[in-house]
């Protein structure tokens, strides 16, 4: 039995980006996103398993060293993320009976191991939790470019990913979701619906997703700051 396994959508295009290939293949620093991503779990020694969850027609990934780690396996996504996490899901949960899931963004190479650490420790005792950062802006509300409230901004957290549950309580909240046709755009909120109760333990702001062009020297910068300390 497997106790973490890390499940890591990369079967996404990218289209925000711009670029011709695919943003999780986006060299940084002589790195792929990807690789710099997925060498944060294969680093650590708590997480047992490590799923690629890549593109049905991806080729990219079997060039790149990581491919052939004997802790790393791939799993083919699906149209949107959701399915290509519950995808993953399901293969920690038949092929490697892992009793805890971390999904973890390709997009998100900044993600230190102590935040991870952190994660994992802070929910030992818990049905799962995840990483969120404090909102230090005042944050408005609106549906057409004029405000209609203020929001509380001590209530408010940004989500960021890995988002870690027990592997028989997210697959069934993604299977619940998918079956009721309800868009979902991380784990928790599948989580949220099912009244279970979702941890948060405070992020990092170098754990931000890549998402468009000027992001990529933000990342530049958090990598090489990584690896120089
Ligand atoms: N992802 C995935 N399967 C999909 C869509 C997205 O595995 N069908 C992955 C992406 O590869 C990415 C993560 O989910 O690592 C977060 O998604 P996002 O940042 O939105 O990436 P893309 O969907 O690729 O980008 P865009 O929305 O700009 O097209
Ligand atoms: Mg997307």
């Amino acid at each position: 039995m497997n106790k973490y396994t890390a499940i890591i959508p990369a079967a996404g295009i990218g289209a925000r980006m711009q670029t011709s290939t695919p943003k999780q293949y986006v060299s940084i620093n002589g790195k792929t996103m990807l690789e710099h991503t997925v060498n944060v779990f294969l680093n650590e020694p708590m997480i047992d398993q490590v799923i690629v969850v890549i593109h049905p027609e991806d080729k990219h990934f079997k060039s790149l060293h990581i491919s052939s780690s004997p802790k790393l396996h791939t799993v083919i996504g699906g149209e949107e993320r959701a399915d290509s996490v519950l995808a993953g899901v399901a293969f920690a949960d038949s092929e490697l009976q892992s009793e805890w899931v971390l999904v973890h963004d390709a997009a998100r190479p900044g993600l230190s191991n102590e935040a991870l650490q952190r994660l994992i420790y802070e929910l030992s005792n818990s049905s799962g939790g995840i990483l969120a950062t404090k909102c230090v802006d005042t944050v408005k509300q609106s549906s057409d470019e004029t405000i209609d409230k203020t929001l509380n901004r001590q209530k408010i957290w940004l989500a960021q990913t890995p988002q870690m549950f027990r592997t028989s309580i997210l697959l069934q909240a993604l299977s619940d979701a998918k079956r009721n046709k309800l868009t979902i755009t991380d784990e928790a909120s599948a989580v949220e619906m099912q009244g279970i109760d979702v941890k948060l333990v405070e992020g990092e702001k170098s754990n931000f997703k890549v998402t468009t062009p000027e992001d990529l020297m933000l990342a530049e910068y958090y990598l090489s700051k990584e690896e120089k300390e």
